[in-house]
């Protein structure tokens, strides 16, 4: 097929190391052996597509989940889903995932010794529209403490998954927030070496997405694969 080549390797050091000594799962999970490159076929360019009728507008919603709101900074978070050459991408899966605004998941293995929030699940989804653009509401993530190092917080994040057009462009990544104090402790920001690659992790505040007396608007833009790329969480992510 013609696209069948479109898809091409990440610039070095735009992606996070296998292998990054800080950031201590790596050092078990990260290959030994060389990769072996494989040719592209058509199961990986193609597909996955998402019927709209599987995403219901409260799933973009995360404070009207439950029958009250949540406690926590409410947030607005809008964004554009885009190929290399910036051009949007259309009806793409955006799945989001993150910690309560104490810093805590609704999840059996997170034992943080924070509160739960009986009305917030911290999961949401949604499509993207005709010009790649996607919208959820939400919390601002508390920061929580993770066992990599003595005393060692991840900064607060939220965790999204995108497929793209096929499953070369299937991205898992994190975003953060600007002015963190904890971004540069962090050793999984700090996977990517190149500082304008890790730059595209972190949101911008931006006042055009806020509603007025009602929640900040943040903008996170993501370009799936290529020069400008966002880059994937490391495949040993733990936190
Ligand atoms: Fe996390």
């Amino acid at each position: 097929m013609a696209d069948r080549d479109v898809y091409h390797r990440n610039p070095l050091g735009t992606q996070p190391l296998y292998s990054h000594w800080p950031y201590n799962s790596t050092r078990k999970r990260a290959p030994t052996q060389p990769l072996i490159v494989q040719p592209h076929t058509l199961s990986e360019t193609t597909g996955p597509t998402f019927a709209p009728e599987l995403v219901t507008p409260r799933a973009a919603d995360l404070t009207r989940q439950r029958s009250g709101e949540p406690l926590g900074e409410r947030m607005i978070l809008e964004g554009r889903v885009m190929d290399d050459g910036g051009r949007p991408l259309r009806r793409t899966l955006v799945e989001v995932w993150q910690a309560n605004a104490a810093g805590r998941y609704l999840h059996d293995k997170d034992n943080h010794d924070a509160p739960l929030d009986p009305n917030f699940i911290g999961c949401g989804q949604t499509l993207t529209d005709d010009d790649g653009r996607y919208r959820f509401v939400t919390i601002r993530p508390g920061a929580y403490p993770w066992r990599n190092h003595y005393n060692a917080w991840r900064p607060s994040h939220i965790h999204f998954s995108l497929f793209g057009p096929a499953f070369l462009t299937r991205l898992v990544t994190q975003m953060y927030f600007p002015g963190d104090p904890l971004l540069s402790l962090d050793p999984i920001f700090n996977c990517v070496s190149d500082e304008h690659a890790r730059d595209r992790l972190i949101a911008e505040l931006d006042l055009s997405v806020s509603k007025p007396e009602w929640a900040l608007g943040y903008r996170f833009d993501i370009v799936l694969r290529g020069r400008n790329g966002t880059p994937m969480e490391n495949l040993a992510h733990g936190g």
